[in-house]
C-alpha cells in the first residue's frame, strides 16, 4: 500500500495515471461517437433517444459512467500538478531553452489543448447530461408498426407539468412497438442550429484532435507499450484515427444539423 502511495506521489507515477485516464477516455470516445451517430438517421431521433435512454438508465453503463467522470477529473488534476511541478523544477521554461526546436507543436501545448477540451467538457455536460438528468424535457413517442419496422409514427408530447414514465412496450391490439422518450434529439437539434455553438464545437474538436494526436501516442511511451512491433500501428491509430477521423466524425454532427436540417 506504502509502495502504491509512493509511486502515485511521484511524477513518474501521476504520469501513469495520466497515461491509464487518457486512455481510458479515448476508449469512452470510441463508444460515444458509436451512439452518437444514430443523430444521422432521419428517423426523428427514434435510434438516438433509444440509445440515451440505454445509455443513462443501464446499472454498467452508470458503474462506467462514474469512472469515466472520476477519471476526466483525475487527468485533468495530474496534468495541473505534473505541470507547476515542472515549472517548479524548471523556472526557465523548456521550450526557451531549447529555443522550442526538439519537441512538436503539440506535446508543448498539451496543457493548453487540455484546457479547451476541460471547458468544452463542462459546457457539453451542462447542457446534455445535465439536461437530460434534471431538465423537464418534451417527450418524444414513436410507434413502430411490427409488420414493417420502416412504418413509424411520431408524436412530440410537450411537458405538461405531469412526470411521464419512459415506456417501451407492445401493443399487440394494434400492431405497434410503443417507445416514449426524452426527446434528447430535439434539444441536440435545437442546439445546433446557432452558430455560435457549433463554432465552439469544431474548434474544440480542433483541440481534441491536436491533444489526441499527441496524447494517444504518449501514453503508450510513458507505459511502455510501445515495442517496436506495434509501434507503427499505435502511431497509426494515434495519428490518423484519433487525431483525424474521430474528431472530424464529431464535428460533422453540429454542422450537419446546422446546413442540413
Ligand atoms: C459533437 C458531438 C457530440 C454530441 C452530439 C454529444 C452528445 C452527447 C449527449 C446527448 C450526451 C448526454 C447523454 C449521455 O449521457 O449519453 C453526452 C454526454 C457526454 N459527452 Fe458528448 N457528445 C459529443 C461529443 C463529445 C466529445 C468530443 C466529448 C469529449 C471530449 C464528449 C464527452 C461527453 C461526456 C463525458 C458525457 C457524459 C457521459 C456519461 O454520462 O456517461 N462528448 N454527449
Amino acid at each position: 500500500m506504502s509502495n502504491l502511495k509512493t509511486t502515485l506521489s511521484s511524477s513518474l507515477g501521476k504520469k501513469i495515471v495520466m497515461s491509464l485516464t487518457g486512455l481510458f477516455l479515448c476508449t469512452f470516445l470510441i463508444v460515444h461517437l458509436i451512439g452518437n451517430l444514430q443523430l444521422f438517421k432521419d428517423d426523428n431521433g427514434l435510434a438516438f433517444n433509444a440509445y440515451a435512454y440505454t445509455m443513462t438508465h443501464f446499472t454498467p453503463i452508470k458503474i462506467v459512467s462514474y469512472l469515466l467522470y472520476a477519471s476526466i477529473i483525475v487527468h485533468a488534476m495530474y496534468a495541473l500538478i505534473l505541470t507547476s511541478m515542472n515549472k517548479k523544477a524548471r523556472p526557465v521554461g523548456y521550450a526557451q531553452q531549447n529555443g522550442n526546436a526538439n519537441s512538436p507543436w503539440t506535446s508543448r501545448n498539451m496543457g493548453i489543448l487540455g484546457t479547451i477540451l476541460l471547458i468544452f467538457i463542462v459546457i457539453h455536460m451542462n447542457n446534455f447530461w445535465a439536461q437530460y438528468h434534471w431538465a423537464d424535457l418534451p417527450y418524444a413517442k414513436y410507434e413502430v408498426s411490427l409488420t414493417d419496422p420502416a412504418d413509424v409514427k411520431f408524436t412530440s408530447i410537450p411537458f405538461d407539468g405531469s412526470k411521464i414514465a419512459h415506456t417501451d412496450y407492445v401493443d399487440i391490439e394494434h400492431g405497434v412497438k410503443v417507445l416514449i422518450a426524452k426527446d434528447l434529439y430535439l434539444i441536440v437539434g435545437e442546439l445546433f442550429k446557432q452558430w455560435w455553438y457549433v463554432l465552439l464545437y469544431v474548434v474544440s474538436m480542433v483541440a481534441l484532435a491536436f491533444h489526441l494526436f499527441h496524447g494517444f501516442r504518449s501514453a503508450f511511451q510513458t507505459l511502455g507499450w510501445d515495442h517496436k512491433k506495434y509501434v507503427s500501428a499505435i502511431r497509426f491509430i494515434g495519428e490518423w484515427g484519433f487525431g483525424l477521423l474521430i474528431p472530424i466524425a464529431f464535428a460533422a454532427m453540429p454542422l450537419y444539423f446546422f446546413f442540413f436540417k
